[in-house]
């Protein structure tokens, strides 16, 4: 049965009632009202809008609550401390970590995966090998080669198909042979939309005894994320795709490897003593979060967790899984150019990369804006990927728990202006 709460579906096999998510965001009314046309974003895998509920705990925070956290005496910085703490637990609920000293909060993925790379720098051996995959963002390629550099290791990329699908028998044989020290990649591509057969790699990643490092700066927009379940060594994702606010991120760290992990930065908080012959460390996640954080952005991200909790995450999956394919289909009508394993029936979900014949990427972005149609052209920042499969770059509509057909159908309206006046 149907129950509302707030507006929002509580179950997450019952329709989904997408007025009522839509209005948690102010900014489709503001924007309709101001351009005159309904606004249909469509680049929520760049960056999701906020729901009404996730600024209000901002400026809560900032206005009525603000005190810094670890430190003060007294009552304001006190309760403070146990906000910002009961957001560890909601996260660790949220991708069922078992314990909250397994999660860092951090300003993003991009600074997770270079506090990892960073903080397991001694740990690794001169001639180790790091498994990637073409597949991966920049954020989750580049400070594996800068490490590699500073400790003479070797990057190795596990190969895709010609659809922007995993090759699966080549990372089998890339782990198996190479015997790397630490497997990283994402669980959901941003640029194809592509979801890998992770139970299959995490598998083989085991059986050589590699560490596993997950970048679901995707996945938990659009599914859910489950750490014990996946057997990931770490994972990361940024509060500004999953609803929340920028400059909030989480790295999730297996309790056994903190063991391994030199402090990413020096500062306050994360020190246990500190004289002129040298400093101690607090203990993890502490010794991992020098300074004074994002307090009030953890707060909000606390919030989008909460309200992805409340239109449920199995719902958020249905919804943007029917809507994956109804949208495909409709712009496989059109005749465009549509990218990634959907179209061999392999698994994609929520992003649809396409290119229009004849007419450049960026000048379908810039006139589907004139119809208030948000689309994102580029490399996607993974080149590696687009140069792959023979691409500079696309066109990419991505999907999130408010978007309708209807924005398709007006970005298909504006890509036939486009195509009159261009091609
Ligand atoms: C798969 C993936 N990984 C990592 C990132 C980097 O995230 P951020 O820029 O929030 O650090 C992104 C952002 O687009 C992404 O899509």
């Amino acid at each position: 049965m149907l129950t509302i709460e707030n507006g929002l579906t509580k179950e997450s096999d019952v329709s989904y009632d997408i007025a009522a998510i839509r209005n948690h965001f102010p900014i489709f009314e503001e924007s309709e009202r101001e351009i005159g046309r309904p606004l249909a974003y469509l680049d929520t895998a760049a960056s999701s809008q906020k729901p009404r509920e996730v600024v209000e705990v901002l400026t809560k925070s900032l206005l009525l609550e603000h005190a810094n956290i670890h430190r003060g005496a007294y009552s304001l910085s006190a309760r403070a401390t146990e906000r910002y703490e009961a957001v560890r637990a909601t996260v660790a609920r949220a991708i069922n970590a078992k314990s909250d000293r397994s999660i860092i909060f951090t300003r993003g993925t991009t600074e997770a995966v270079n506090l990892v790379a960073r903080s397991l720098e001694s740990w690794f051996q001169p001639g180790d090998t790091i498994v990637l995959t073409m597949l991966e963002h920049h954020s989750n390629i580049v400070p594996w080669q800068l490490l590699a550099e500073r400790r003479n290791l070797k990057v190795v990329f596990a190969a895709i198909q010609e659809d922007a699908s995993l090759d699966l028998n080549d990372f089998i044989e890339k782990v198996r042979t190479l015997k790397p020290r630490l497997v990283s990649f994402s669980l959901h591509s941003n640029a194809f939309g592509t979801v890998p057969p992770s139970e299959e790699m995490v598998a083989v990643c085991r059986e050589v005894g590699a560490t596993i490092f997950t970048d679901a700066a995707q996945a938990i927009v659009h599914g859910t994320v489950d750490v014990e379940k996946l057997d990931t060594d770490f994972l990361a994702f940024s509060g500004h795709k999953v609803y929340g606010p920028t400059g909030s991120g989480v790295l999730y760290v297996r309790p056994e490897m903190y063991q391994h992990m030199e402090p990413f930065m020096g500062g306050g908080d994360m020190i246990s003593s500190v004289t002129v012959e040298g400093s101690t460390w607090a203990e993890p996640p502490q010794k991992f979060e020098a300074g004074t954080p994002a307090i009030a952005e953890v707060l909000a991200l606390g919030a989008a967790l909460e309200f992805m909790d409340r239109i449920g995450r199995g719902a958020v999956q249905n919804h943007e899984r029917e809507l994956f394919q109804r949208a495909w289909e409709l712009l496989k009508s059109e005749g465009l150019e549509l990218y990634g394993p959907a179209n061999n029936g392999g698994h994609q979900s929520s992003i649809i990369p396409f290119n229009v014949p004849g007419v450049h990427p960026h000048d379908i972005a810039t006139i589907a804006d004139t119809f208030n149609v948000q689309l994102r052209a580029g490399n996607h920042c993974a080149m590696p990927a687009l140069r792959r499969v023979g691409l500079y770059s696309t066109v990419r509509a991505s999907i999130g728990v408010y978007t309708r057909l209807e924005d398709f159908e007006q970005m298909i309206e504006a890509l036939r202006h486009a195509r009159k006046i261009l091609s």
